[in-house]
């Protein structure tokens, strides 16, 4: 089987790659020329762990390649994937579907034979509809073809073991040409017992913006339980494990934090709000969680201002910030919590010192030259009167305490991750303050800490 992947970004240099792993001849093609030129020589132009190796491993036996001519990779196709970017772009939610329309079109222009035309980016409802509507205005009369609704649920950061043990494949396809040829496809997946879940494609589309919008909401709940927490002396981490073991509730995504990040949730939850409106069924769930998780990002620089002893305390300090990317594992800054809590420290009058393992190009060009960039975690810590670890990069999570100690001015932790624990922390002489995490949290005055001990 031939496939071609349109759109070489994370979700189609991942899924084209695996595809070529299970053994189809996949080709990518992208319009950005230098990322082709690159891919071409071998270099991944995001970071993605594993991703280099499988790539080289496939192009290797021949099974992956690279073009920026969809003209040529198109004819023959057995499958086309439309993995193009759908970015939110008018500031209200409005999905920007240009690139896959203008995909489409491409796409239709070079049909021949029997072609599976599958949208893998994520699309607001009624997009396949569209999709379909333009291949059949440009596709050659004699070609064949069906659209397909196929969303890709996979993480950044684990984007390969997402795809290759996913806990499900949504496929919204209408005729059983098309539905024969997505179960050949993802064959190697079904023999590993993966539930293959096929149904039309409006449901597909809606289920991937209800998996995102749902996620999301579930991280803001445990966030704003947090926030109680604090004023109320529980402890998050008890919390989220309490109510996680109940299987109806789930563990997973209940880590509280400095609020959501990435290219996808916020984007996401914004296009399904946007266009549940649109529909006369507005969610008003989902609204709140845009707002409380904006709003809380920008939070987070008041939790180190505070703890700096206020506004007018921090103005002159040196803030030592670690991890800006939106999560471990990437290199993305896409709304990241960081881009809010960077900016907002510095208008603060706030020195920041940052450093991420991977990220600092991508933070060079969004943040700009404001901050100290660092060389390491430990030279973000020189003369530093706080460290705040906003991303959990696993090199943060044993930082030698001793050294941490005797570069700070001051040993003052802001943990929006919870990677330490308080006792041992404050046993090692910190000033700690993590999430939600009672009389450690940030509400309480220290000197009311000691009281209670
Ligand atoms: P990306 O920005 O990393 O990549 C998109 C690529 O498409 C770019 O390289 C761009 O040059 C290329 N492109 C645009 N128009 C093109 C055209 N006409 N022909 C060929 N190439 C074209 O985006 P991404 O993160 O891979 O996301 C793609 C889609 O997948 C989005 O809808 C996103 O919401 C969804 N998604 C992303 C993730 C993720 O983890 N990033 C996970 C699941 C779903
Ligand atoms: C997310 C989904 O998890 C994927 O299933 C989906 O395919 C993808 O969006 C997409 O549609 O693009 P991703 O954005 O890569 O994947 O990252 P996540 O691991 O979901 O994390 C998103 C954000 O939530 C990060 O900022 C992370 O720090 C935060 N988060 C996550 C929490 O604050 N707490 C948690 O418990 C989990």
């Amino acid at each position: 089987m031939k496939v071609v992947m349109i759109g070489a970004g994370y979700v189609g240099l991942v899924t084209g790659a695996c595809f070529s792993e299970f053994g189809f001849d996949v080709t990518c093609v992208d319009v950005d020329e230098t990322k082709i030129k690159a891919l071409e020589n071998g270099e991944i132009p995001i970071y993605e762990p594993g991703l280099e190796e499988l790539v080289a491993n496939n192009c290797k036996a021949g099974r992956l390649t690279f073009s920026t001519s969809l003209a040529e990779a198109v004819p023959g196709a057995d499958m086309v994937f439309i993995a193009v970017g759908t970015p939110s772009r008018r500031g209200d939610g409005f999905a920007d579907l240009r690139y896959v329309y203008a995909a489409a079109e491409q796409v239709a222009r070079n049909l021949t034979g029997y072609t599976t035309v599958v949208t893998k980016s994520t699309v607001p409802v009624g997009t396949g509809k569209e999709v379909a509507r333009i291949v059949g205005k440009f596709a050659p009369v004699e070609a064949e073809w069906d659209v397909v609704s196929n969303p890709e649920f996979l993480r950044e950061g684990a984007a390969i073991e997402d795809f290759m043990r996913p806990d499900r494949v949504v496929m919204g396809a209408e005729s059983e040409r098309a539905r024969e040829q997505m179960r050949q496809l993802y064959r190697p997946l079904s023999l590993r017992e993966v539930p293959m879940v096929f149904t039309d494609i409006v449901t597909a589309e809606l289920i991937k913006y209800a998996a995102n919008a749902f996620l999301a909401t579930k991280i803001t709940f445990i966030n704003e339980i947090s926030d109680l927490c604090e004023k109320t002396g529980a402890d998050v981490q008890h919390v989220a494990k309490g109510i996680g073991l109940d299987g109806r509730i789930g563990g997973k995504f209940l880590h509280p934090g400095p609020g959501y990040g990435g290219s996808c949730f916020p984007k996401d939850t914004l296009a399904l709000a946007y266009s549940a409106r649109q529909y006369g069924a507005p969610l008003r769930i989902v609204e709140a969680v845009v707002e409380i998780n904006d709003r809380r990002k920008l939070a987070m620089a008041d939790r180190v201002i505070d703890a700096l002893g206020g506004a007018q305390a921090a103005r002159g300090k040196k803030v030592a910030v670690l991890g800006l990317t939106f999560k471990p594992g990437t290199d993305d800054m896409r709304e990241s919590p960081a881009l809010a809590i960077v900016p907002a420290l510095m208008g603060a009058g706030v020195e920041a010192r940052v450093f991420d393992p991977q990220g600092m190009d991508n933070a060079k060009a969004e943040i700009g030259t404001g901050p100290y960039y660092a060389t390491s975690a430990y030279d973000a810590l020189e003369g530093a009167d706080c460290l705040a670890i906003v991303t959990e990069w696993n090199e943060f999570r044993a930082l030698q305490l001793d050294r941490v100690k005797s570069l700070m001015t001051n040993p003052l932790m802001v943990d929006m991750r919870n990677i330490y624990v308080p006792e041992e922390m404050r046993a090692a002489g910190f000033t700690y303050y993590g999430i939600g995490r009672g009389y450690d949290g940030i509400v309480i005055p220290s000197d009311q800490v000691e009281a209670a001990e």
